[in-house]
């Protein structure tokens, strides 16, 4: 298939890409570089051997982006990562979320109407599920929104879905659990600006030296040892899903135009947990305290995935402990960079 990827040289993009060409996939892929930088091209490039075919798109540029799609032929579907991605900063700045997540998604479904493309895979998050009893299945009601981040991809999933009623589009809609870990080659990985916001980020750039001290965020939850729990995904783990979301799309396994699929592990790890297999595979003592709760947290969330297992073929092969191993390992090939 020919697969158009936006948000290509981003995180799990990047590692997408690099399953869709091990796949036999041919991959497009666009970006504006927002959250990413250029070399993340040469780097896929270095792991696959293959070139990645690439555009500078930003796809709030309806235009730009329609004169893109309708320029490119063949393309079967589209997987569409690119977002802002940061809870707090929506908070602070709405519109800019509302404008990129909703309005840029909005356009990228003119552009494939105007390029008769009718197939996505489109990047949701668990946060849809707010503080749910988990484990946590596709059919769970979804709570009101906890920051307009979150947000996003509520709507997101609604504008995909009243869509797929007025036209032939077919959707896929992907809930993340908690995304971590690096390709095994560390030359992709997550690339944070600033200050980590999440864990695993803020773990190995403390012991790498580039933070001081990780705060845990809360000792005083109803979990195991009192920290929050969450459903940590290998990124690898995750890429491969969206390689067997295109191919259900493809084959028509779908028997809704509306699909919707957890990927998580199915398995629940607190943050004390998170740290200790860290300090485990790594060898190092991560300098934490513990602190006070961190507002919008919920206490604990994890997938039940039998859907994407049963449905797609699609189960992770990869435990916290290899999180951990390629999160460390690309922290310490940031630091030789
Ligand atoms: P990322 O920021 O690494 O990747 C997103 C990419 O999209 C970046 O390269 C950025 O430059 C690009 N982008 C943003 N706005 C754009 C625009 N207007 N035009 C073109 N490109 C644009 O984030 P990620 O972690 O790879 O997340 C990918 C998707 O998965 C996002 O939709 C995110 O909301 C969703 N998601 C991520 C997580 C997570 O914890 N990482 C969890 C759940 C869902
Ligand atoms: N945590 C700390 N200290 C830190 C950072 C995080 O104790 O410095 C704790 C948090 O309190 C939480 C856990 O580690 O209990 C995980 O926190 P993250 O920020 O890594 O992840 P979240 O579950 O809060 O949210 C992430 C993304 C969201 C996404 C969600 C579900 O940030 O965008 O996963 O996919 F929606």
């Amino acid at each position: 298939m020919k697969i158009l990827v936006t948000g290509g040289t981003g995180y799990i993009g990047s590692h997408t890409v690099v399953e869709l060409h091990n796949a036999g996939h041919e991959v497009v892929a666009i970006d504006n570089f927002d959250n990413s930088y250029p070399d993340v091209l040469d780097n896929i490039e270095k792991i696959t051997g293959k070139k990645v075919v690439f555009q500078k798109v930003d796809i709030r540029d309806k235009k730009a982006l329609t004169d893109f799609m309708l320029s490119q032929k063949g393309i079967d579907a589209v997987i569409h990562f690119a977002a802002f991605k940061a809870v707090g900063e929506s908070v602070q700045n709405p519109l800019k979320y509302y404008e990129n997540n909703v309005g840029g998604t909005v356009n990228l479904l003119y552009a494939m109407e105007a390029a008769g493309i009718s197939q996505i895979a489109f990047s949701s998050s668990c946060t849809v599920y707010g503080e749910a009893n988990p484990p946590v299945d596709e059919s769970t009601a979804k709570p009101e929104a906890q920051s307009p981040y979150g947000n996003t991809k509520q709507i997101c999933e609604e504008v995909l879905f009243d869509y797929t009623k007025a036209s032939n589009l077919k959707v896929v809609s992907l809930r993340y659990f908690n995304p971590v870990g690096a390709h095994d080659s560390s030359l992709i990985g997550e690339l944070p600006i600033g200050v980590p916001n999440n864990l695993v980020p803020f773990i190995t750039q403390t012991a790498i030296g580039k933070r001081e001290v990780l705060t845990v965020f809360g000792n005083d939850y109803p979990t195991i040892d009192g920290t929050c729990i969450r459903d940590y995904i290998h990124v690898v783990d995750l890429a491969k899903a969206h390689v067997k979301a295109i191919e259900f799309l493809e084959q028509k396994k779908y028997s809704e135009a509306y699909s919707v699929f957890n990927l998580g592990t199915g398995q629940g790890n607190s943050v004390l947990e998170v740290i200790q297999s860290f300090e485990k595979v790594s060898g190092e003592k991560v300098n934490y305290k513990i602190g006070p709760r961190r507002g919008g947290d919920v206490i604990q969330i994890y997938a039940n995935c039998d859907k994407a297992t049963n449905v797609l073929g699609w189960k992770t092969e990869r435990d916290l402990d290899n999180c951990m191993q390629t999160a460390w390992a690309w922290e310490k090939h940031l630091a030789q960079k």
